[in-house]
């Protein structure tokens, strides 16, 4: 598995491949990789020739210095758990902070046609303008033919979605389901910072998610969304930041059900200064 931390020496390599004919996928993560991450590598091995794995820790998505301060730079384990897919056709691109914004540490602005200010966007100022130029660069360095995003950050995937044909990229952009503990807390990177206490009690996020599912069933996104919050209410070691049931394309709050649409439950919570994200379809 070849690593390489200068966009030069990849470019060099993905065009020898392209001269080829190889298809060439691309998964972008942040490190701290775990089975989530994999899962979302081998389905990428399983459609193209090569796959590229970045690993970066984007400052300009953070709009929490602490937050990056803390976030877990492991790169020694994430080439070795990348090592037990038993792959030569994976790339890792670990590239320092000047390889990708060459002196400028700065995001651009986008327009997600209104995405972006919905949920993360209300509470991580700036955020996703730092995804998308991160991953917009980290297009044009790869030149992916498709490249894969988890559905764990759900309103991320839409948004690149929407990036990618506001902006006519030529790629593919595959959504890949979340992947979750036994105890069904979704795998994250953050989870690493949980104590034993918290770790015990964050399967309440998920739990909490399946029985609003079946609620809305029968009931309104209201009625749902008032009901999660008095569980978070009295809970001793947990903080619900935001509950929100969204129509999946616009992510607009539902007022109203409509027959076909089709929806999802957001939430944000945190478990002492540990933030935690989850998301469920509704129908
Ligand atoms: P990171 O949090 O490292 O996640 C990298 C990719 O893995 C994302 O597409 C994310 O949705 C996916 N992922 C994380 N946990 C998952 C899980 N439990 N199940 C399925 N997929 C999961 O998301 C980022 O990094 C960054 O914002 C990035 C896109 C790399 C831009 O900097």
């Amino acid at each position: 598995m070849e690593v390489y931390s200068e966009k030069q020496q990849i470019i060099t390599v993905i065009e020898a491949f392209k001269a080829k004919k190889q298809t060439l996928g691309l998964v972008p993560t942040m490190g701290a990789l775990h089975h989530g991450h994999l899962a979302l590598v081998k389905k990428a091995l399983d459609a193209n020739d090569k796959v590229v794995v970045s690993i970066f820790v984007n400052p300009t998505q953070f709009d929490n210095k602490e937050d990056l301060l803390k976030y877990p730079r492991t790169l020694e384990c994430d080439l070795e758990l990348l090592k037990t897919l038993g792959k030569q056709n994976i790339l890792v691109y670990a590239p320092t902070v000047d390889d990708i914004y060459e002196g400028k540490t700065l995001s651009e602005h986008f327009d997600f046609d209104g995405l972006e200010h919905e949920m993360e966007g209300k509470f991580r100022t700036g955020h996703f303008d730092g995804v998308g130029t991160v991953v917009k660069r980290l297009f044009d360095i790869i030149k992916p033919d498709n490249a894969y995003f988890g559905e764990k950050d759900f309103q991320q995937l839409q948004i690149i979605k929407k990036m990618v044909e506001k902006h006519s990229m030529p790629l593919n952009i595959i959504g890949c389901p979340i992947h979750r503990e036994p105890s069904g807390l979704a795998m994250s990177s953050r989870n690493t910072r949980l104590n034993s206490e918290h770790k015990k009690a964050v399967p309440f996020i998920y739990k909490t998610l399946k029985t609003a599912k079946m609620r809305f069933g029968t009931k309104s996104a209201d009625n749902v969304s008032q009901w999660v919050g008095k569980q978070f209410e009295n809970h001793d070691l947990l903080t619900l930041e935001y509950f929100i049931i969204a129509e999946i394309s616009t992510l607009k709050t539902v007022k109203r059900k409509i027959k076909n649409n089709k929806y999802r439950a957001f939430i944000a919570v945190y478990a002492d200064d540990v933030r935690l994200i989850d998301n469920i379809a509704l129908n």
